[in-house]
């Protein structure tokens, strides 16, 4: 039995067309094109090219956009259900539970043929955000608000948490973080989910097993750790005590490290960029001065310690952006998830086409 390396690291499980990183110079490509010339793109033009390939044309995209529109409502069933939930910590787990149900209510739930997932992907890629913002507003005794097919797949989230309609800005930030959250490689959860359509189990099963592995706090699950964080810290004052005493314990700050960047994280920069126009816009720059403090501390006490530079990744600036949406950090790791179904299926779907069941090999000690 050859060595094992712990975590995998370094190891290559498969080959994929989806996307590429090269985490020595923090580059990230989707589909061949580097992540800053997609971010101005609309979440569903990302969609898209993750899914078929390719960036659609006009009249492409009109059609793919039409089709998620339309489906963007949820069945009533799923929403009386959603009432059983327990909303207090993490809402992972009612959206977890919400596709579980979803599949009870889609006819095409076991066909794995390629016709059957395309109609399954829109369904799917249209609702989450739907599903999110309607247990939101339920755990907080709201009236549900339904989708509006005229906004765009980040305005009509908003729209439907809130109530109201976002600024303009607002819901560029919206679009943005659902395209920088969409896809990346083999992480953990995509890696989960390829192993459960390797298998030949239907995609609402693969995004299950997806979901279940984002919200670990290593993984999705640090978005709402560096929102926490945020709110622990409170004041500069309190920044230098915080990132020391977690150093000096070997306890992780969240939103900081990378298994595959050993350099700044692409995304990242792009977030810190938005996060600042929105803090910006609200003429309140509390938590963004607060979280460039915590990254200047941080990366003076790795050059202090003689420590490799640790650098921020998706989950810092996102964090701060939805701080800044004054969206509650309980429903971080679903927004991370209503932007990652996209690479998901698509990793899914490229699974099924050249498929061979994963099955590695543990040594026996
Ligand atoms: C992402 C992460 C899980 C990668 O883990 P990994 O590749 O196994 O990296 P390692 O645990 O081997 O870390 C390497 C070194 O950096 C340190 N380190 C890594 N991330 C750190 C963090 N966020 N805070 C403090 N120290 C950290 C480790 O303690 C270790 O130090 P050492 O060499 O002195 O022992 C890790 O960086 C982490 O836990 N980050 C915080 C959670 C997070 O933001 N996750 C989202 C990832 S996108």
């Amino acid at each position: 039995m050859k060595q094992v390396k712990k975590g995998l690291e370094g190891v290559v499980a498969l080959d994929t067309q989806i996307s590429f990183i090269d985490g020595v110079h923090g580059i990230l490509k989707y589909r061949g094109i580097e992540i800053e010339k997609l971010a101005d793109l609309s979440y569903d033009a990302v969609s898209y090219l993750l899914i078929y390939g390719m960036i659609p044309d006009a009249e492409g995209l009109n059609e793919f956009s039409r089709e998620l529109r339309k489906e963007r409502k949820v069945h009533p069933h799923l929403l009386n259900m959603l009432n059983f939930c327990d909303f207090e910590n993490e809402s992972l787990d009612a959206l977890r539970t919400a596709i579980s149900v979803c599949a009870h209510f889609d006819e095409d739930s076991h066909d794995i043929s390629e016709q059957a997932n395309f109609r399954k992907t829109i369904r799917l890629i249209a609702r989450f955000p739907t599903m999110v913002a309607a247990f939101y507003r339920m755990a907080n005794g709201l009236e549900v608000i339904s989708p509006d097919p005229s906004l765009s797949h980040g305005a009509n989230f908003l729209y439907m948490l809130r109530g109201s309609r976002p600024t303009e800005l607002e819901a560029e930030a919206m679009e943005k973080d659902f395209i920088l959250s969409a896809e990346h490689e083999l992480n953990p959860s995509t890696f989960a989910l390829r192993i459960t359509a390797s298998t030949l189990s239907d995609l609402h099963s693969a995004i299950i097993s997806g979901l279940c592995t984002l919200k670990g706090p290593l993984h999705g699950g640090a978005r709402k750790g560096v929102m926490d964080m945020l709110d622990d810290i409170g004041s500069p004052d309190n920044i230098a005590a915080y990132v020391q005493e977690h150093l000096e314990h070997k306890k992780r700050i969240m939103g900081f490290g990378h298994r595959v960047y050993k350099t700044y994280d692409p995304r990242a920069r792009i977030y810190r960029d938005i996060a600042r126009k929105v803090a910006m816009e609200k003429g309140n720059s509390h938590w963004f001065d607060l979280a460039r403090e915590i990254e200047s501390v941080m990366y003076h006490e790795m050059v202090e310690n003689k420590h490799k530079p640790i650098y921020p990744n998706v989950d810092f600036y996102s964090g701060v952006l939805y701080k800044d949406l004054e969206i509650p950090s309980y429903l971080a790791t679903s927004i991370f998830a209503i932007g990652r179904i996209s690479g998901w299926i698509a990793h899914c779907l490229e699974q099924y086409g050249d498929n061979r069941v994963i099955r590695p090999r543990a040594h026996f000690v």
